[in-house]
């Protein structure tokens, strides 16, 4: 059994569709979400849309406590912290949401994160964050995950052209950043079918029909 056997899709109505979406910072995934979303309300779906970390109350607390941490963390901390709050939102949010008929669960980050964050660009190793997913519910996976993949230049670009403060890790630097993705296509070759990889330098229209092509049936 390899480190990453033991993961599994979520248990989901038949009619019902977990979805995430991954990327590094300006990587449009708020963008593309908001558009799946107004995608699947025309098909009168209920759709729920989620961020990790936080989505609950116990959630967006922890969310406050790493994300505006006065000190570095251990690495280990942070990964705990983040599955923390998974757990709690798969409890509260997700799967009693999955157990309706006709809704679609949308996270903005999920597990594929803190492979690509704490696992390869903090250094843990994928299979130690795979081994704190080892148990019910965390080792439950979305049925497609959209990774949207943009080069270390464009992120820079388009952080820029924002402009906000930085939170904890958009003040990392160019390495971690190179890390993040070479972590997001470790977890695209550990997930090769979950994983859908798609080229977000192109335009947001391009982009989004790059991902509605991939949908599953009957949700295309
Ligand atoms: P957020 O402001 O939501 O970032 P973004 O808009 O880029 O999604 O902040 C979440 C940050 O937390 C982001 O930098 C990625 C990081 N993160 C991890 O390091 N590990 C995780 O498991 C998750 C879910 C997020």
């Amino acid at each position: 059994m390899n480190s990453f056997d033991h993961f599994t899709s979520a248990p989901t109505h038949s009619s019902s569709l977990f979805l995430s979406f991954e990327g590094i910072e300006g990587s449009g995934k708020s963008t593309q979400i908001e558009l799946v979303e107004q995608y699947f309300k025309d098909k009168n779906y209920q759709v729920l849309k989620l961020r990790e970390p936080g989505g609950t109350s116990f959630g967006e607390k922890l969310r406050e406590a790493i994300l505006h941490s006065e000190t570095p963390l251990s690495s280990l901390a942070e990964a705990h912290l983040f599955a923390a709050s998974r757990a709690q939102l798969l409890k509260e949010k997700i799967l009693p949401a999955l157990a309706q008929e006709n809704t679609i669960v949308i996270v903005d980050r999920y597990i594929d994160s803190s492979m690509a964050y704490q696992g390869v660009a903090r250094g843990l190793g994928s299979e130690v964050i795979a081994e704190i997913h080892r148990h019910s519910p965390l080792n439950y996976m979305p049925q497609m995950t959209f990774y949207l993949y943009i080069d270390l230049e464009t992120s820079h670009q388009r952080q820029q052209a924002r402009g906000n403060t930085k939170d904890y890790f958009e003040k990392e630097n160019h390495s971690f950043y190179q890390h993040l993705i070479e972590g997001y296509d470790h977890c695209a070759s550990v997930f090769p079918t979950r994983i859908k990889k798609i080229d977000a330098t192109q335009s947001v229209e391009q982009v989004n029909q790059a991902i509605l092509k991939e949908l599953p049936h009957p949700w295309n």
